[in-house]
């Protein structure tokens, strides 16, 4: 839902070690598409494990807005019973993503080629992110959009009558434009192409697979081509959404830095399209131990354990690297703080796009929390002070944007004086149970 009440101030106290096991929720890209497909499928998804985050609790209302019947029976568990491919029916009110960006514009993409039209919102920072990256495709399926200056949200989008499919290359590497341009091209005749020259996250495929479409992925010169064919009957499933490495990252990042910490974050992804921060981490130094590995939900995963560890370097992220771990930046940036030597994080533009300016966010942060920082359009660079180095003693800006709260804490469970956030509410949308989880584990949060 949009529009958030008073602020929440929070703040993090240096940290005795950490101990115990964090059990971080499910994946919000996984939850988002399990009750998207499951709307668009003919029949009863069953789904556990979905994350109950406001991102995904917006998306099930939004499906619910559509005509599906969406029903919480307990705690992760929860049912869908879809209309099928082409059966939405026009919502009677302003469609409220709240504070999502994969929730707009995957619902967009689902809408745009069937004849309604649908008006969409959110929250002060969703309102102020670019839409044009999925109206752009969307047109050239028939669909016609009418925003904002600059292709912002309020945004009423009309949905193809005759709709037609589409071959797009994505201008940017983008799990939801691609998602967004697949969901489209399910209710249009003939094969929909799909061409991304970095890899994104590819949930999208692998569950459009689980339902039954007809999609296949091929690796050519100008990278992956992705062929859906359009106005399959997709087949319910049962989908067990697999544990947030997102979210994950949290609690491992805290261990990293916190003295004397020693903890299991069981069943993390190692999705290849999610893994990237576990592969720097690793480059940088952290004692991070990958066990058990197995597959969950349609994901490989391990049980990572992760001690403290004091002589983490900083390094150069490859750029090729960033779609992999484009969420995980601001908590990067906090590790590199705690690392000696700089840590140079380039291509990472995207950045500036996400629910926040993350890179300006991340940057003023830190700079008051006594860090050098140097940015470009493009890069941030942290020069980092070292294990226990961050003096901190500051106020962090959080602008509606949950990872850079949450960043900032884990900041200031490692920093010689405390670390405040000016707003912690923006947390629910993707870790509602981060202050439990975190305290639980021995951090010290106080509101104020
Ligand atoms: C997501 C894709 C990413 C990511 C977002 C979730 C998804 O955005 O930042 O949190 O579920 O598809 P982009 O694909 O726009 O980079």
């Amino acid at each position: 839902m949009s529009g958030h009440g008073e602020p929440q101030p929070m703040t993090a106290r240096k940290s005795a070690p950490l101990k115990g096991t964090a059990a971080v929720p499910g994946d919000k890209s996984i939850s988002h598409r399990a009750l998207i497909f499951g709307a668009m499928a003919v029949g009863e998804t069953k789904i556990t494990g979905l994350l109950e985050g406001q991102d995904v609790l917006d998306t099930a209302s939004a499906m619910r807005a559509f005509g599906a019947e969406v029903i919480r029976h307990d705690a992760g568990s929860w049912s869908v019973h879809g209309v099928g491919v082409g059966g939405f029916r026009e919502p009677a009110d302003v469609i409220d993503c709240g504070n999502s960006g994969t929730g707009v514009r995957l619902i967009m993409g689902c809408m745009a080629t069937t004849a309604m039209s649908a008006t969409f919102t959110g929250d002060a920072s969703l309102r102020k992110r670019p839409m044009g990256r999925v109206t752009d495709p969307l047109s050239l399926f028939g669909a016609r959009a009418y925003g904002r200056q600059g292709g912002r949200l309020p945004m009423t989008l009309v949905g193809a009558a005759n709709p037609v499919p589409v071959r797009y290359a994505l201008p940017v590497a983008s799990a939801q434009v691609k998602s967004a341009v697949l969901l489209a091209g399910l209710n249009a005749p003939g094969d929909t192409v799909v061409i991304e020259r970095e890899p994104t996250r590819d949930h999208s495929e692998r569950m459009l697979l689980g339902f039954g479409a007809q999609l296949h992925v091929e690796k050519g010169p100008e990278g992956h081509v992705i062929t859906l064919t359009g106005q399959p009957e997709l087949r319910p499933q049962s989908v067990a959404v697999p544990r947030d490495p997102s979210s994950a990252a949290f609690p491992v990042c805290a261990a990293l830095i916190v003295e004397g910490s020693d903890i299991l974050v069981p069943g993390v992804s190692q999705n290849l399209t999610r893994n990237g921060l576990y592969l720097t981490l690793v480059e940088m130094g952290a004692e991070i131990e990958f066990q058990n590995p197995r597959t969950e939900g349609g994901e490989p995963v391990a049980d990572l354990r992760v001690r403290f560890s004091g002589n983490m370097k900083g390094i150069e992220v490859p750029p090729e690297r960033a779609p992999s771990m484009i969420d995980e930046y601001p908590i990067l940036s906090v590790v590199a703080s705690f690392a000696t030597g700089k840590t140079v994080m380039r291509g990472v533009k995207e950045l500036r796009v996400k629910e926040s300016d993350r890179i300006d966010a991340m940057a003023r942060g830190l700079e008051a929390c006594g860090v050098t920082i140097e940015e470009d359009e493009d890069t941030l660079i942290v020069h980092g002070m070292g294990a226990g180095g961050m003096p901190g003693g500051a106020t962090a800006k959080t602008h509606l944007d949950h990872r850079i709260a949450m960043s900032f804490l884990v900041a200031g469970m490692a920093s010689q004086q405390p670390v405040t956030v000016d707003d912690a509410s923006p947390i629910v949308t993707s870790f509602p149970i981060f202050e439990g989880l975190m305290t639980g584990l021995g951090a010290r949060f106080g509101q104020e």
